[in-house]
């Protein structure tokens, strides 16, 4: 079952708590939230205050993805705010392992991102020990960006190393992700997919989940 898990870097800040009641009602997996730091992107966004604000509204996972140039300094505060699921940059850790295994002792489930340019290989080591990987199919920052067409090798390349070695990590897409571009990463082995103005830029969410879950057999 493909998952779909709505970025709330597109959603109303001002009403931050019923858009994510929204999105859980009209049958969001899990919850994505983007915190960036204004270092390693070029934007700066939610901190563990919004994740511990947000946390009472929904029931589902919330699925933080770190863009964050010393994600280890941050990573205890954003799990005690209410993470499920943390995330943090292979580009970002000196001391990936370390760094991972720093979220797990959080009691939270660890996953490693690839930018688009970023070779699969550099996540290999590491595969073992992570629930997830998240494959960004734009160059992470903002909302609303054109998907990257180079990264479903990637995607492909991962799933094949899944099932190479008997690994049960999700692989999840990040960036422009919609009805159009949402098969071919499916096709290519993703099972969880992100999407923000896609989701949120609708007006019926659920018709917008719907399509997108769907999308693999159009
Ligand atoms: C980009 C973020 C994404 C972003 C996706 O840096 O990591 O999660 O919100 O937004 P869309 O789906 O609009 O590309
Ligand atoms: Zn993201």
């Amino acid at each position: 079952m493909i998952k779909i898990a709505p970025s709330i870097l597109s959603a109303d800040f001002a009403k931050l708590g019923a858009e994510i009641q929204d999105v859980e009602a009209s049958g969001a997996d899990y919850i994505h939230v983007d915190a960036m730091d204004g270092h390693f992107v070029p934007n700066l966004t939610i901190g563990p205050l919004i994740v511990e604000a947000i946390r009472p509204h929904t029931t589902l996972p919330l699925d933080v993805h770190l863009m964050l140039s010393n994600p280890d300094q941050y990573i205890e505060a954003f799990a005690k705010a209410g993470a499920d699921i943390i995330s943090v940059h292979v580009e970002a850790c000196t001391h990936l392992h370390r760094t991972i295994q720093l979220i797990k002792q959080q009691g939270v489930k660890a996953g490693v991102v690839l930018n688009p340019a970023t070779p699969v290989q550099s996540v290999v080591p590491i595969l073992k020990d992570v629930d997830l990987v998240l494959q960004m199919s734009v160059n992470p920052g903002f909302g609303g960006q054109q998907f990257i067409e180079g990264v479903l090798g990637n995607i492909s390349e991962l799933a094949a190393y899944s099932k190479r070695d008997g690994y049960s990590f999700e692989i999840e897409v990040d960036g422009g992700v919609n009805t159009q571009t949402a098969k071919a990463c499916l096709d290519a082995g993703a099972t969880v997919l992100v999407a923000g103005s896609a989701i949120f830029g609708e007006s019926d969410r659920r018709k917008a989940i719907q399509d997108i879950r769907h999308s693999q057999s159009g």
